[in-house]
């Protein structure tokens, strides 16, 4: 299994998934510093022991294809969790299209042959309306335009950092992030683990091969409101809502 985006939150989870599994286990990853430097070994050490660490750059179509044709066994699946670290229209194009389209072409290059190919998008692109949605689209449309690889694409809806991430914010003294007015948008969020549990499952499971799957938390999706509800805290969320409507206008 060859994961690409292996630094990642939920690339590292596939990582330690696949290793778990007793997969020969391949991480692609930018630079080897990352991973073996001190501070590397303090955030990878654990997760990518049993997996082999390779250096490559993924935007180099070329030399992405030498190293995957170089793994001295053969590729099963390739396993994409890259994504643009900003939304920018540049950014999305040249990771979340173009260099996830590079693992694809590389994986179906006569030297490599692989089988699958995992590919880790968003519950958004139902609806897109950025620049990192449609460059995920335009990738989703090519990987399921060829026929060379069987091909899963994973829409998760939102991962438990995104909503720890509120905390941080406010700890940090930015406002809290309200989607609409807090009764209506609903939230499910996923579990970095069982989501790579559930893409790994791809591998295995014919019912998962060239579908676009949705996948959120096995609880009950809730919004802002019940959030507050259920935590007794809806007057504080109020009052940080209208204070940051006083502020900003911009929630
Ligand atoms: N946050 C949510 O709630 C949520 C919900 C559903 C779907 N999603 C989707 O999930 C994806 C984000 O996943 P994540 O949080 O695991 O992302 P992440 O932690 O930001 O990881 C991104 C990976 O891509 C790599 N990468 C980025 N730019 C690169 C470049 N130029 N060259 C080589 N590698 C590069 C990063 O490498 P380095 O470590 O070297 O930077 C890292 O391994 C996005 O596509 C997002 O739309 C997110």
């Amino acid at each position: 299994v060859v994961i690409a985006g292996a630094t990642g939150y939920i690339g590292k989870a596939v990582v330690a998934e696949s290793v778990k599994r007793g997969y020969n286990t391949i991480a692609l990853v930018r630079s080897l510093d990352k991973v073996f430097s001190e501070e590397g070994q303090r955030l990878y050490g654990e997760t990518f022991k049993g997996a082999k660490v390779v250096q490559v750059d993924v935007s180099d179509a070329d030399q992405l294809t030498k190293c995957m044709s170089a793994i001295d066994i053969p590729v099963d699946t390739i396993v994409s969790c890259l994504a643009s670290p900003v939304g920018t229209k540049k950014e999305a194009y040249a990771i979340d299209y173009q260099a996830t389209l590079n693992c694809l072409n590389a994986g179906r290059d006569p030297a490599v042959k692989a089988r699958h190919f995992i590919l880790l998008s968003a519950f958004c692109c139902r609806r897109p309306l950025l620049q990192l949605q449609q460059a995920k689209l335009k990738f989703e449309g090519e990987l399921a335009a060829q026929n060379d690889l069987t091909w899963s694409v994973i829409r998760p809806t939102a991962f438990f950092k995104s909503v720890s991430g509120q905390l941080e914010g406010i700890q940090n003294g930015n406002p809290y992030v309200l989607f609409g007015d807090g009764a209506v948008t609903r939230c499910n969020p996923i579990a970095e683990s069982e989501l790579a549990e559930y893409m790994l499952n791809c591998m295995t499971d014919e019912s998962k091969c060239n579908k676009i799957m949705n996948i959120g938390g096995p609880d009950k999706p809730l919004t802002n409101k019940m959030l507050g509800d259920v935590s007794g805290c809806t007057i504080f969320i109020t009052i940080i809502f209208i204070l940051d409507k006083i502020n900003s206008h911009n929630i």
